[in-house]
């Protein structure tokens, strides 16, 4: 049976008001996901307008490519990774944009799909890819990795305080059976977290071995130093991120390209000659309403930062 492609996606009418400011501009939706965020681009678009949507996972665009089937060549839908944005959009003949979006994370659907091992809360196989062609999963990650490399991936990844003892765990698992389904991993840390709340803890490993398979935060520093090359003077870029690592570092990418001089303010002349590249348009990042939240629980920890490419800007 084929599952229908269900997301909803987060602070969907707010990012597009902010991110089309030219209704014939060329946008690029980096997670195209199931295409909620960019039927809200298409929607401010005039016939002029172009949309492109890029994702790692062919599902993605295949649910994509349905949707939009009707639009004929004012969408154009790419399977591949943002942080090769350039190559994807020369590859199709567009050398600059006029706005570019990333909402990072995990779709619902992936979720939701137990063959694809993102949840903790139904029995799957351990796989947790995005781009299902990726030859490692969340099996190489857990039965593979060497104790100190599986207890680093859940402390920088998942903030796990009980990453030692689950560790210690996995390992004597392992050298029993090799650990295949994510139903043996949640039993596993059941085990562990005792009187503790599981689901709490189950959401930090799950996410750790996540970010691990897909290289999700070095890719997102990829794609965000990937984007500026592609981007017009006086386009805009937002990224909406899910959890702290990943605000932490669009935070700090966006403050930097904003920067102007960074000379200690006792040199009499600038020597750095560092002009500012944007400028920040959501000085705090952009939250859900409760009522959003409140309609969409999974929308409760995204944060929405936007900057704007100044129209001198070279870089
Ligand atoms: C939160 S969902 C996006 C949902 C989408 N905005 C919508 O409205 O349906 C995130 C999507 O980004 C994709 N993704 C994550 N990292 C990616 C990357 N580095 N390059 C391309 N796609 C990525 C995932 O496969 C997933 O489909």
């Amino acid at each position: 049976m084929v599952r229908p492609y269900t997301h909803q996606p987060v602070l969907c009418q707010t990012v597009a008001a902010l991110l089309v400011h030219n209704p014939s501009g060329i946008y690029v939706d980096g997670t195209v996901g199931g295409g909620g965020h960019a039927a809200a681009i298409l929607e401010r678009l005039d016939p002029v307008g172009r949309l492109i949507g890029i994702d790692k996972d062919t599902e993605a665009v295949g649910a994509a490519q349905q949707r939009f089937s009707r639009e004929g060549t004012q969408v154009t839908l790419l399977q591949g990774d943002f942080r090769d944005i350039q190559s994807l959009l020369n590859g199709i003949g567009v050398e600059a944009v006029d706005g570019v979006l990333f909402d990072l994370g995990v779709s619902s659907y992936q979720i939701d799909t137990p063959e694809r091992g993102f949840s903790y809360l139904a029995d799957g196989p351990l796989d947790m890819r995005m781009d299902r062609s990726f030859p490692v999963t969340a099996r190489e990650v857990v039965n593979q990795s060497t104790p100190a490399v599986l207890e680093r991936i859940l402390i920088d990844y998942g903030e796990e305080r009980l990453a030692r003892p689950l560790v210690r765990a996995i390992v004597r698992e392992r050298q029993r059976e090799a650990l295949t389904t994510t139903g043996q991993l949640v039993r596993l840390i059941r085990a562990v977290v005792g009187h503790r709340p599981l689901y709490k803890t189950c959401a930090r490993v799950f996410q750790a071995l996540r970010i691990a398979v897909n290289d999700e935060l070095d890719g997102l520093r990829l794609g965000l130093a990937a984007v500026l090359p592609v981007l017009r003077p006086g386009g805009r870029f937002g990224v909406i991120s899910y959890h702290s690592l990943e605000d932490r570092l669009v935070k700090h990418w966006f403050a930097q390209l904003s920067r102007g001089c960074t000379c200690p303010p006792d040199f009499p002349l600038c020597v750095c000659n560092q002009r500012p590249v944007v400028i920040v348009l959501t000085k705090h990042p952009i939250r859900p309403t409760a009522d959003e939240t409140r309609q969409n629980p999974r929308a409760r920890s995204a944060k929405l930062r936007m900057v704007e490419r100044l129209p001198t800007s070279t870089g």
